[in-house]
């Protein structure tokens, strides 16, 4: 069977991507990765924070949670090991891409366009194949608008692409009030792939302490319906490879985002709490799926079920409730 795909214009041996996390930020994991199945791995993401010395988003990310929820104790990788510069961070390349075959994907965080897009051209000399750009930005005051957002994404992603000559793909928040016409002016921009979609942290309150919990939750699959919906809407539409990131468990999950289109169905939580050996979980479940019906690529199925593809234009983007109701 032929798992091989597309992505960023790279040919992978499979589309399913061991997404940013702790456990990529190993150079053992990812070997473990590659020789378990992933079409690639995409390192955590060396925050602009770090490069300015500054530390308080990713310390955050680092020890939030721990406390609060004990099963995470194990999810979680110390601020120590998880924030380890940008030499390190560009060592870890080095080493990475030496070890494994697969392409090795460095991810960038910023919010900003200066001074650590250097940065970018420096994963790329360090071997990355290809930079995933995680703009995280939660535009929490009321005086910046939703064009200010949409111009702060171009403007990093231009800078970036001028940058470097490996394809960049943009991890993309979900919360753009016109999403295809973003996506449109992203890949106008230059993004070679478009992520879809990044998962913010949302807090929650504790209510004997009465105090915030920053605590990160791993995703589950009825989070897919998002980003399946867009990949469902852009699949055909957009000239950029499509990721699909959030919620995949188990194979079911990495088959419905290909059918919708995906080029590669990223996984992070999964391979956290079941461990690297679930990237071949998944894998197998995907050939499985397949020989059952004689299928022996990818292409037969990508994009089968996407906007494009399906006989009822509508079925993505009409509010259903009408119908779904009457069943009741
Ligand atoms: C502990 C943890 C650390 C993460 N670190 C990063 C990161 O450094 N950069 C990034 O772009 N995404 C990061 N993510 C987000 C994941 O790459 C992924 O987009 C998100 O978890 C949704 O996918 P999933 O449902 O398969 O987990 C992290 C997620 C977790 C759970």
């Amino acid at each position: 069977m032929d798992l091989t795909t597309r992505y960023l214009g790279l040919t992978l041996n499979s589309p399913v991507v061991a997404s940013a996390g702790p456990l990529t930020s190993k150079v053992d994991n990812i070997r473990k990765l590659e020789d378990l199945g992933a079409g690639a791995v995409v390192l955590p993401s060396l925050f602009e924070e770090q490069i300015q010395q500054e530390q308080q988003l990713i310390d955050r990310l680092a020890t939030t949670g721990a406390d609060s929820y004990a099963e995470a104790l194990t999810y979680f990788p110390t601020v120590e090991s998880y924030n380890i510069g940008p030499a390190a961070y560009l060592e870890t390349i080095h080493q990475a891409a030496q070890a494994v075959d697969i392409p090795v994907v460095a991810s960038l965080n910023g919010i900003t366009d200066q001074g650590w897009v250097q940065y970018a051209r420096q994963m790329e000399e360090a071997g990355a194949a290809a930079i995933e750009l995680n703009i995280y930005f939660i535009p929490a005051t009321s005086n910046v608008t939703g064009r200010e957002v949409e111009l702060r994404y171009i403007s990093i992603l231009k800078a970036v692409k001028q940058a470097v000559k490996i394809p960049v793909a943009v991890k993309l928040s979900p919360h753009f009030s016109a999403m295809a016409n973003m996506a449109a002016q992203l890949v106008e921009a230059g993004a070679d792939g478009l992520v879809l979609f990044n998962r913010f942290y949302q807090p929650d309150i504790d209510l004997a302490e009465l105090t915030l919990l920053p605590n990160l939750e791993l995703s589950t699959p009825a989070e897919i319906r998002l980003p399946l919906l867009w990949i469902g809407v852009l699949s055909g539409r957009v000239g950029a490879s499509l990721a699909a990131s959030t919620g995949v468990e188990s194979s079911d999950q990495v088959i419905k985002y290909l059918l919708a289109g995906a080029d590669v169905v990223m996984t992070t939580s999964a391979l956290l709490k079941h461990g690297a050996g679930h990237m071949k979980v998944l894998l197998d479940g995907l050939r499985t799926w397949l020989a059952a019906r004689d299928l022996t690529t990818l292409d037969s199925i990508r994009g089968r079920m996407s906007q494009r593809n399906i006989a009822d234009k509508t079925a993505f983007a009409r509010a259903n409730y009408i119908r779904v109701l009457q069943g009741y």
